[in-house]
């Protein structure tokens, strides 16, 4: 019996997680394991409820679980909370306090959405699939910061600051995905300014003597961001420090065609993770039924594959998604025009009648 910890969040969370615990269950039944829900609260959803992000109920449940699944956090109503109390926070304690350094964010055009994509043809050819490793717990996110009024005058600092350890566990982690690819790594810093991306690179390069069939590239950020819309398909595994990780994912993201469609994986050496989609929580659009479910049912794909073991279930899941969309079956966020959207409910439905 496996347990999991599911945390649907705020906004569309809640409906995409709810979206992709009905598609864990049945690909669970049909695959005979057994696998036991336990819900709790985080974000906006425990502030309201608890008055702080992560309280220490869903901490326990997490610590008692195999795997988290998570919705999202954060919404117009907490907006003017003081920044230790938003619901962003719950998040990163969350992701401190389980420990799970390593964001795997895998970015590929599924067959036939090359249409969704605002990259031309001529760019996309037959598509790109890229791993983003980034850096989770360290970096900017978790730096020393403060704001000082000296003499009426406000500053505010969030500093960058790196180990080699950090750097090592992380790199580690993105050599060893590019082993078991396309044997390309592409590491991401901003060594002609930041010293701890001098500390990044240099430390990189030291490792990647361990790994000689990998072939490694630095890259500045500014000059990634530009090569992930003119050439995507120079990438296999992009190694990232935290805040770079966090940009040129979402970048990566809207240029598979949407951002609803992206899964992650947040882990910690032993595999225990937390399993999100990378979008955020769409206040704009929660409660109407309309969001995309699937970077939801995805990342429970992920759940089954890493946590898990369960590779069956896990491809089965990722295999029933492919063929809905072939079929054409598409939320607003990927409806061709003409078509007729479907919702998130009916989305999830059509998933699981092709498990
Ligand atoms: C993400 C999100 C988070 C992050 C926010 C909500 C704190 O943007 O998971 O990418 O910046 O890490
Ligand atoms: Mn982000």
């Amino acid at each position: 019996m496996k347990r999991i910890a599911v945390l649907p969040g705020d906004g569309i969370g809640p409906e995409v997680t709810q979206a992709a615990v009905r598609v864990m269950e049945k690909a669970a039944s049909i695959h005979e394991m057994h696998i036991f829900l336990e819900y709790g609260k985080i974000g906006g959803a425990a502030i309201d409820d608890a008055g702080e992000p992560f309280p220490e109920e869903t901490l326990r449940l997490c610590q008692n679980s195999d795997a988290i699944l998570l919705g999202a956090v954060g919404g117009e109503k907490w907006n003017s909370l003081p920044s230790e109390i938003r619901p962003e926070r719950g998040l990163l304690s969350m992701r401190k306090a389980m420990g799970t350094f390593a964001n795997l964010r895998p970015a590929s055009i599924m067959k036939g959405m090359e249409d969704a994509s605002p990259l031309s043809p001529r760019v996309i050819g037959k598509g790109f699939d890229i791993l983003f490793v980034r850096e989770l717990t360290g970096g900017i996110y978790f730096g020393d910061k403060g704001v000082s009024a000296g003499d009426g005058e406000h500053s505010a600092w969030d500093e960058m600051s790196y180990s080699e350890m950090e750097i090592k566990r992380i790199a580690k982690m993105a050599f060893e995905a590019a082993k078991a690819r396309k044997n390309n790594l592409v590491s991401v810093d901003k060594a002609n300014v930041l010293k701890s991306s001098r500390l990044w690179r240099s430390t990189v390069d030291k490792m990647s003597q361990d790994y000689p069939s990998v072939k490694l590239r630095h890259m500045y950020v500014d000059n990634a961001a530009m090569q992930l819309v003119i050439n995507p398909r120079q990438f296999d595994v992009v190694l990232a420090p935290n805040m770079f990780g966090d940009i040129l994912s979402d970048e990566a993201a809207a240029i598979t065609g949407s951002i609803g469609l992206l899964a992650s994986a947040s882990l910690r050496s032993d595999g225990k993770g937390i399993y999100e989609p990378i979008h955020g929580s769409a206040p704009d659009i929660a409660g109407k039924d309309t969001a995309n479910p699937i970077a939801a049912i995805l990342s429970a794909a992920m759940l089954f594959r890493h946590a898990l073991g369960e590779e069956k279930a896990a491809s089965a899941i990722e295999e029933a998604v492919r063929k809905t969309l072939a079929d054409g079956k598409r939320t607003v966020d990927i409806a061709r025009k003409n078509e007729r959207p479907i919702g998130t409910r009916q989305m999830a439905d059509e998933i699981i009648k092709n498990l």
